[in-house]
């Protein structure tokens, strides 16, 4: 492998236009780096004779990789079978995840030169794809700090952190609407005492809902707003989320309208209620028999179902991606806990509301990347959160 931290080494492309490239396609890449995580954010390029002929980017969790776009894209083109150099902010991966490894593309495409900007920072997988590359023949270059991770994706480097690993909990991404006091339930006579942000939010929301492993809720909230927390377009319906319902001593209702059959187009995943463990026994008959299954945890201090168990009965169910949609005291516990690594906060144009506002706590939270976007009348802002020491 050429390009090392200690060595001067000479790009077959040109070190000034490698860079210049790999910089561009960092920062088209962080543009998802909200979709995709807790992947990181990459940006990929097809070249033929050091020119640029397609490009792509990751651009939702669980969907194709920057290679596999670049690829498509050229191919869109009719110009896949002309490029000869593959160049990639992020060494390719080598294992098989949500999608095939980009090692076994870049070897059936004919490419015959692989450049990166970063090795993959996961001590399990560094190196890996790059070595398999080499091995088959496909010369691979590699130019230090030109895509540093610390840049594109310091999320990634969060969720590969060795104490991370060793202790892991699915990336929860807490997703709220709010008034413009901060508080999460607007005026009874306002949005028929539910709704604060508008029609476009809600399809954000559906599409965010496609694409997570499961929505974590309080009973709480089940009581107040009887949801679905089901998937409508344009989310995608074909893989709906586990619904999971926080409920200490079983007090969903087993006649809501969570357990109604999904209509047309609509996704609703598996019923899960965890509540502590020993809760009323007719009450666990009740919800199996509407097609909930039922799980005892421990109880926290407070007396709730605890927390960490909740995360490690998810992470064991292979649940990776979760996305909270519950109410301030749910929401509040998850957030001391450090168990929120991204907010989506969407504010409505709706003054005043009831229960308690979460605005104490933006005001002095530290949010990290944060973005901010108008959807309708809505302002949204997007944030990732530091870990807790
Ligand atoms: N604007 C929004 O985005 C939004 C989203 C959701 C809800 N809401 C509104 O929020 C209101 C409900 O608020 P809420 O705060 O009471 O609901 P919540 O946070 O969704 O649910 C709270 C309940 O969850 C249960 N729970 C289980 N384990 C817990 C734990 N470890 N920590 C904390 N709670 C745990 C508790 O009941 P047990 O002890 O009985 O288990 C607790 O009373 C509703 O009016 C709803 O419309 C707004």
């Amino acid at each position: 492998m050429s390009g090392s931290m200690t060595q001067a080494t000479t790009y077959t492309l040109g070190e000034t236009f490698l860079r210049e490239l790999l910089r561009e396609l960092s920062e088209g890449a962080r543009r998802h780096r909200f979709e995709v995580a807790p992947n990181p954010a990459v940006g990929a390029a097809l070249l033929a004779q050091g020119r640029v002929l397609a490009r792509g980017f990751h651009e939702f969790w669980g969907g194709p990789h920057a290679e596999v776009n670049a690829f498509h894209a050229a191919q869109l083109e009719g110009v896949a079978q002309q490029a000869d150099t593959l160049v990639v902010t992020l060494e390719p991966c080598s294992s098989y995840g949500k999608t095939p490894p980009c090692v076994e593309l870049i070897r059936s495409s004919g490419i015959q030169r692989v450049i990166v900007g970063a090795l993959d920072p996961d001590p399990r997988h560094r190196g890996a794809g790059l070595r398999s590359l080499q091995e088959s023949g496909v010369e691979v270059e590699f130019v230090p700090n030109a895509s540093p991770l610390e840049r594109v994706a310091p999320h990634f480097l969060r969720w590969v952190d060795v104490d991370r690993v060793r202790r892991p909990r699915p990336w929860t991404i807490a997703k709220w609407a709010q008034t413009r006091s901060g508080q999460l339930s607007p005026p009874a006579n306002v949005g028929a005492g539910r709704w604060i942000s508008g029609p476009e939010s809600l399809r954000e929301v559906h599409v965010l809902r496609g694409r997570v492993d499961a929505i974590v809720t309080g009973v709480t909230t089940v009581l107040a707003d009887d949801p679905r927390f089901s998937v409508r377009p344009p989310g995608d319906a074909t893989r709906p989320p586990l619904r999971v319902i926080l409920d200490s001593y079983l007090r969903t209702p087993p006649n809501g309208r969570l357990f109604e059959a999904p209509g047309a187009g609509e996704g609703a995943g598996e019923i899960h209620v965890l509540c502590q463990a020993g809760a009323n026994a007719a009450r666990h008959v009740a919800l199996t028999e509407a097609g909930a299954r039922v799980t005892g945890l421990h109880a926290s201090e407070e007396d709730h179902v605890a927390l960490r168990d909740v995360q490690h009965w998810m992470w064991e169910r292979g649940v990776r991606r979760v996305l909270l949609e519950a109410g301030p005291q749910l929401l509040s516990r998850y957030l001391e806990a450090g168990f929120v690594d991204q907010i989506r906060v969407y504010t409505g144009n709706v003054f005043g509301g009831r229960g308690d506002s979460l605005a104490p706590w933006l005001a002095t939270a530290k949010l990290e990347e944060r973005i901010d976007r108008e959807v309708g009348d809505d302002s949204v802002f997007e944030a990732f959160l530091p870990t807790l020491d």
